[in-house]
């Protein structure tokens, strides 16, 4: 509950408008969503700010390729954002276009203040441009003399007379600043990289262009009317002047902003530009400046003339908005690239919300329906289940840090923990057999258990799955609101006597794709004509196939198995101590003991997944996976056809 009594602002980059929104702009605003409406839950005062950024000279030129005014073509594309936005129930606070007049004014606040300050100066710029990324480069910078360094696109020598930013002024204290707070970029990795560009030395930014006027002024103070503002100052500025900078600073009180969201291209504006025009301006700096990574489908980059651009409404209306929610939160680990494919979103919803949310509830619905007429009370739980009430309480305790530290796929991983000890233990105490023995107490308890954690589980996943969510809270009797979720969640207090009521079942499985597959080579196609094409019955197989950056996500190393050891109690588990030229043994445990004898094992090698996360198996740590293969004639390890040195990496 560390932030339920502080304002928390979060914000998504403000999208161009030379372009329909795409899986990446939905990846991002579901992401900010989902943090405020989770922050919402715990109680805190939540602003989430989204919008268009309209200006600059890559939009002119798309409006003046359709014959229409800059304006006009911003309202059009704006409108269809925010339409997207508004589909998916997206609960922003503020929607902000860089064409509202009070954003222009605050704009030119921001840099009359900086002017006077005397941070900004006039000068002459010369170098290139590049349209496409609206950013200056130097001749070095550039890729065969001529080509922009991040899109590849040409860009345009450019000499005018600019205004510039004493961004050099900022280098110290935006080291100073990235050193003293950890977690100001997210996640650290990409903080490196940033550390490492501003130590190689910051150059002033030009601020002003005049060969183009779809911009913002500079102020009237300035007298300089051929200038318009560079499109990454003016956008940059929304943060601030979405809550009223500049003209009514009534929800000023929101700032600084929490999280602020972004993709990894425009990392390098957000953590250099912004915090260094926010030290000008003499106001505090973000929290968190979050970048994710990019989306590609079925491994292949995204691209309108590749036909292949994720279309996220099509994908919501097809497989279920929750489920599209679900799938990108917990597909990627925040910060790396994702791929969507379409197996893998069935694969989520069959396996995690068909099999382990889904039809939990029904099992829950189904015994309480069978043995106590829908009736559950927990008066019984802590008797019987103090063990599992315990190990659920424990997890969920860490979940809210993964929330605000990004790690949205870990707080669902952890979530899921938490239904695999519910689903285990209705096997483990099989209350079937327990109402036959005459043990209807242990039995209620059970189906208390069950119900007790659901409703956890609901609580927290109403900031993911909303729709479904409410489902679920219907079925069990329970609110969704913060007095609930202080109740079982903070205080950890037990649900009061409810009757369960019946749904209908929630994920149904899918058996095939719902969508038509991209057709790379269908350049021509438009997006109207890419249609859902539900009930076509392509087989998922096809839909298997990796980049060979996926394949090289997994480090495979030869290992030394240096102890084997049997584990008493289980019949499938060995415990090994494996080299793997670290210095240190890994301790793995392998479900080969039917297999290999563990004595047989000292000193042989095998080819080991060395980059797994550590789990506990019946109660002790693993540390990796060996590789096998197995037939009907049985089980082998894999392993090098000679011996290797211990360490060897696989590739
Ligand atoms: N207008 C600027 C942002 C200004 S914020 C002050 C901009 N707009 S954008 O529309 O081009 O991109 C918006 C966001 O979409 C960026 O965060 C970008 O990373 C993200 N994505 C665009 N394509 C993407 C993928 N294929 N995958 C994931 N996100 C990507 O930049």
């Amino acid at each position: 509950m560390e932030n339920s009594c502080k304002n928390v602002y979060i914000t998504t980059p403000i999208y161009y408008v030379n372009d329909v929104a795409h899986i990446g702009h939905a990846y991002t605003t579901i992401i900010a969503d989902t943090i405020a409406r989770y922050s919402r839950l715990i109680g805190a005062d939540t602003f989430l700010l989204t919008g268009t950024d309209e200006h600059g000279q890559k939009i002119a030129q798309s409006a003046e390729a359709r014959g229409k005014t800059p304006k006009e073509y911003a309202d059009e594309i704006s409108g269809k954002f925010r339409k997207l936005w508004d589909d998916f129930d997206i609960t922003y606070d503020k929607f902000i276009r860089t064409t509202d007049e009070e954003h222009k004014i605050g704009v030119q606040k921001a840099f009359e203040t900086m002017y006077n300050k005397g941070d900004i100066y006039k000068g002459d710029y010369e170098g290139y441009y590049c349209v496409s990324c609206e950013t200056f480069f130097t001749e070095k910078q550039l890729v065969d003399e001529q080509f922009c360094p991040d899109c590849g696109k040409p860009t345009n020598i450019v000499k005018e007379e600019s205004f510039f930013f004493r961004l050099s002024k900022y280098e110290d204290r935006l080291l100073k600043w990235y050193e003293e707070n950890e977690d100001c970029i997210l996640p650290r990795a990409k903080k490196n990289e940033i550390i490492n560009f501003v130590k190689g030395g910051l150059k002033d930014l030009s601020i002003s262009r005049t060969s183009f006027d779809w911009g913002v002024k500079l102020p009237e103070s300035i007298n300089e009317p051929k200038h318009v503002m560079y499109v990454w100052l003016d956008a940059l500025m929304n943060y601030i002047t979405a809550l009223g900078y500049g003209t009514d600073e009534k929800n000023m009180n929101y700032w600084p902003a929490k999280i602020h969201l972004v993709g990894k291209d425009i990392l390098r504006f957000h953590s250099i530009y912004w915090p260094a025009f926010l030290m000008s301006l003499e106001l505090p700096l973000p929290e968190h400046i979050a970048a994710h990574g990019w989306w590609t489908r079925d491994g292949d980059k995204m691209s309108k003339s590749k036909g292949n651009v994720v279309n996220p409404k099509e994908v919501a209306d097809a497989y279920g908005l929750d489920a599209f929610r679900y799938f990108m939160l917990r597909e990627v680990p925040f910060g790396q690239d994702g791929d969507f494919s379409q197996k893998a979103l069935i694969d989520r919803i069959n396996s995690d919300l068909g099999n382990d949310l889904g039809n939990l509830l029904n099992r829950i619905s189904g015994m309480s329906g069978k043995y106590f007429d829908y009736k559950v009370t927990s008066k019984d739980v802590e008797k019987f289940h103090k063990k599992e009430l315990n190990e659920v309480n424990e997890i969920l305790e860490n979940v809210e840090s993964y929330i605000y530290k990004m790690q949205l796929n870990r707080y669902l991983e952890d979530i899921w923990k938490v239904l695999t000890i519910a689903n285990k233990a209705i096997g483990d105490y099989e209350p079937w057999t327990k109402m036959k023995d005459g043990k209807e107490d242990e039995a209620m308890a059970l189906v208390a258990l069950i119900t007790n954690i659901m409703a956890r589980v609901a609580l927290l996943l109403d900031s993911v799955m909303p729709e479904k969510i409410s489902k679920i809270a219907a079925s069990l009797g329970i609110k969704i609101d913060t007095a609930t979720y202080k109740k079982l969640l903070v205080e950890k207090a037990l649900l009061e006597d409810t009757t369960i009521t019946k749904v209908e079942q929630l994920f149904p499985r899918i058996e095939e794709l719902l969508l038509e597959q991209a057709k790379p080579s269908d350049v021509s196609k438009t997006e109207t004509e890419e249609k859902s094409c539900k009930n076509e019955s392509t087989v998922l197989e096809e839909d298997n196939l990796i980049t060979i950056d996926k394949f090289f996500e997994t480090t495979l190393r030869i290992g030394t198995i240096v102890e084997a050891q049997e584990v008493p109690k289980s019949n499938k588990l060995l415990k090994l101590q494996v080299d793997l030229g670290e210095g240190r043994n890994r301790q793995i445990l392998a479900g080969i003991k039917e297999y290999y004898d563990a004595s047989s094992l000292v000193g042989t090698q095998a080819c080991v997944v060395a980059n797994l996360k550590p789990a506990k198996l019946m109660g002790m740590l693993s540390e990796g996976m060996l590789l096998a293969a197995r037939d009907e004639n049985g089980l082998s390890l894999v392993r090098p056809e000679t011996p290797k040195k211990s360490g060897t990496k696989i590739s």
